[in-house]
Order: structure tokens, then sequence, then C-alpha cells
């Protein structure tokens, strides 16, 4: 019954994007929509999962029946994430992480004054890093958003980052990725030949994706 495959299944989804403050009322922020990780949400409940989704600002609203976690900086998703990592079966980082964050964030508004302005930016940890090396029986899942060489680097992130299986999408594409409704993607595990998903509706994807997982957690 592929309605209830994810019966019993913990699964923890990372969505959106993250904000870094600037000053009181300046950030840096990314294109993300947070489609995507909603929709791997839904699909995982709709599914039968006991689903946890930790989330950026998104204009979405949460499935009813996921216990959502809302964040803004990429510090407290990490946090978010190690506090529920241990118990989980699928872990899908779907967010799209700050890189870097301002490295002394302003107590009070920054006033405009000289023709340049130098803000310095400090490494955000990699979070699907981390959680790849603290991984135990979860199925860990991540995401490469790439505009050039899409397979070489989603294939260097799968290793990296101790990944069981990645997906990659060119977001140089305005039809697919970023805000939009559809998404194409490559779907990466260490095993087997990349496989292209072909144009798909962002929950078929993901259906294509809690499959992928599934399909792995039995074989751990
Ligand atoms: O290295 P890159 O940012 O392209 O890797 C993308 C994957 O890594 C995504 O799954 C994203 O959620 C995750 N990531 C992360 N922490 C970061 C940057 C990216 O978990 N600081």
């Amino acid at each position: 019954n592929i309605e209830q495959d994810l019966r019993g299944k913990k699964v923890l989804i990372s969505a959106g994007g993250t904000r870094e403050a600037i000053d009181p009322v300046r950030y840096i922020a990314n294109r993300s929509s947070g489609k995507m990780g909603y929709a791997l949400a839904k699909r995982a409940l709709a599914r039968g999962a006991e689903v946890t989704l930790v989330t950026g600002p998104t204009k979405l609203t949460p499935p009813a029946g996921v216990t959502t976690y809302e964040i803004q900086t990429a510090a407290e998703l990490e946090e978010a994430m190690l506090t529920h990592y241990a118990k989980q079966d699928i872990v899908i980082m779907a967010a799209a992480v700050a890189d870097y964050r301002v490295k002394t964030v302003a107590e009070q508004k920054i006033k405009k004054n000289a023709e340049t302005w130098q803000l310095e930016l400090v490494k955000n940890p990699d979070i699907l890093k981390r959680l790849g090396e603290l991984k135990r029986e979860q199925v860990l899942v991540g995401f490469a958003a790439e505009t050039t060489d899409l397979l070489a680097h989603a294939t260097k992130k799968l290793q990296q980052k101790n990944a069981d299986l990645l997906v990659a999408n060119d977001v140089s594409r305005k039809d697919i990725g970023f805000g939009a409704d559809d998404n194409e993607a490559w779907l990466l595990t260490r095993k087997n030949a990349p496989k292209a998903t072909g144009k798909l509706k962002k929950t078929q994807l993901a259906d294509l994706i809690l499959s992928s997982a599934l399909q792995l957690r039995g074989e751990s």
C-alpha cells in the first residue's frame, strides 16, 4: 500500500532559506521559496510518516499534522536539526542555508554615509556535512542547486557530505527550481548511476525522493 508506506517512520525535513541579520532592519537572504521542502513534508505525512519540519521564513503554511519549528539563521537551523536528528529514519536537507553570515551584527541601524560599504562575512557551519558525520541508521538526503557542471558538483557533494541520496537541480533554468511549482532533477546515490526524473510537479518529485529514501532505508 503506497499510500501508507511511511507508517511508523520518522522523517525530518528542513525547508526554505535562512536569514542572516546585518542590523535590526536588514538581512541577507536567498531565493528559496520553501516549496520543495513543504511538498516533501506534505507527501511524507500523507504516506503515514511522523514528520518534523524545520523551516526558514516562507509564504507557505505548514501542513496540519506536521510538527513545525520556525528558524531564521543557519545557527538556529543547525541547532534544531541536531536536536531532532538521532531518532529519525529519513532526514532531508531541502533548506537553502546561507553559506556566510555577517561577522558582527550591528545593534543599531547602520546609517548610510560612505560611498562604499564592506560587510565582513564569516562561514556558516555546513549542517548537512555535520549530519553526515553524526549519521548512524538515518538515510540522509541533500540537495544541490547548481548553475554549471550539475552532475560533477552533485557527485562531489554526495561523497563529501556523506549523504545517501542527493537531489541535483539546475537553478539557471527559470521553469524549474526556485519559486517554480515544477522541478526536474537528477537523483544520485552511492551505488547506482544518476537518474534523471524528467519534469515533475514538486509534489511528484517529493514522492520519488521519499520512495528512494525508503528503499535505501530498507537496504541499510
Ligand atoms: O554545498 P551546498 O550548499 O551546495 O550543498 C547543498 C546541500 O547542503 C543542501 O542539502 C543544503 O541544505 C545543505 N547545506 C547545509 N549547510 C550549509 C550549506 C548547505 O546543510 N551551510
